[in-house]
């Protein structure tokens, strides 16, 4: 079964509102630029990094930009009263958010046998709980709103399967999975379209924003990647965000459950189907066993 392209709830975003979070880097800030610039959105740019923060209100100060409407502030998508507060200040000055990008994510490979709390807290609380909260703050606004929006999650090639060292990602991005597809089948009722962006590499700073951990989660063994050299070469022949964010926005305008453009992973994924298949295809002969077992 195709689950894609069902009903189209919006057709353009011509002055439509997105708010993106994590949007002051890579992804983000690839949906953002084409966004604002592309699709005539008004663009609400939400992230914690300050430096980036500066990076990105340069970029759209520049003369050519300076009248776009794209405001950005800084918001800590797991404070949760701050994202309210951001959403009512939002609103009051741009209007009702029809479109939630949730993009924030960070990823430290730590193994999960030297993993600490604070080193499942932060990717917990900023991939899966940072998307949560960016539901629970918009969502009832849409509805009530009436007039249909789109939710557009990030998760990761590792949404469908794990590599090594990479549970406390893993963990997160599965349950984007997770999260998304459920959303995706309540929320159509409400014209609101859910879609997950399923990126293999993409060239952003997010090796770099690994090492920029907030205070709340500083209790780590994590001082830098293992392989770093390696992992910067894949992020640097990775895809440009400003065409994911393209290829995002077509997926989103057809209502896409996946935003998957990844061609190259077609048979990883296929054999990750395999083999769940194969242990559930085990039990087909074996219905009186299950049922005695009951
Ligand atoms: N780069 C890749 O190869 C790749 C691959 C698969 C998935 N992804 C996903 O793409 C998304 C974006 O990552 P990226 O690669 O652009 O990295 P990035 O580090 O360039 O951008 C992530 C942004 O999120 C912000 N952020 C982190 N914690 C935050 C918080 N608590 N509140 C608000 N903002 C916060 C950071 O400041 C940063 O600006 C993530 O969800 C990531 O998991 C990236």
């Amino acid at each position: 079964m195709r689950e894609t392209s069902k009903e189209v709830p919006l057709q353009n975003f011509d002055g439509k509102v997105a708010f993106v979070t994590g949007g002051a880097s890579g992804v983000g800030l690839g949906q953002a630029k084409v966004l604002a610039e592309e699709y005539g959105a008004k663009v609400v740019i939400a992230d914690i990094l300050p430096n980036r923060i500066d990076e990105a209100a340069a970029y759209f100060r520049s003369p050519d930009r300076k009248d776009l409407p794209v405001r950005i502030l800084q918001l800590d998508i797991t404070d949760r009263s701050a994202f309210a507060n951001a959403a009512d200040e939002v609103e009051s000055a741009f209007g009702p958010v029809q479109l939630l990008f949730n993009t924030a994510g960070v990823s430290a490979r730590v193994p999960a046998e030297k993993a600490t709390y604070d080193d499942w807290d932060w990717h917990l609380q900023v991939n899966l709980f940072g998307a949560i909260n960016g539901v629970q703050t918009f969502l009832p606004r849409m509805i009530e709103l009436g007039e249909g929006g789109h939710i557009i999650n990030t998760g990761s090639i590792q949404s469908f399967f794990a590599l090594p060292t990479t549970a406390l990602y893993s963990t997160s991005k599965f349950a984007i999975r997770g999260l998304t597809e459920a959303l995706r089948v309540d929320l159509a009722k409400y014209d609101i379209g859910v879609s997950g962006i399923i990126p293999g590499a993409v060239h952003t700073n997010s090796l770099d924003t690994a090492l920029a951990r907030p205070e709340k989660f500083k209790n780590t063994t994590f001082s830098g990647h293992d392989g770093e050299t390696a992992l910067r070469k894949i992020l640097a022949s990775g895809m440009d965000p400003v065409d994911l964010a393209r290829i995002t926005m077509q997926g989103v305008l057809r209502n896409d459950l996946w935003i998957f453009p990844y061609p190259q992973f077609i048979e990883q994924v296929e054999e990750r189907h395999r083999l769940v298949m194969n242990e559930l295809m085990k039990w087909q002969d074996s219905v009186e066993t299950v049922d005695t077992i009951r």
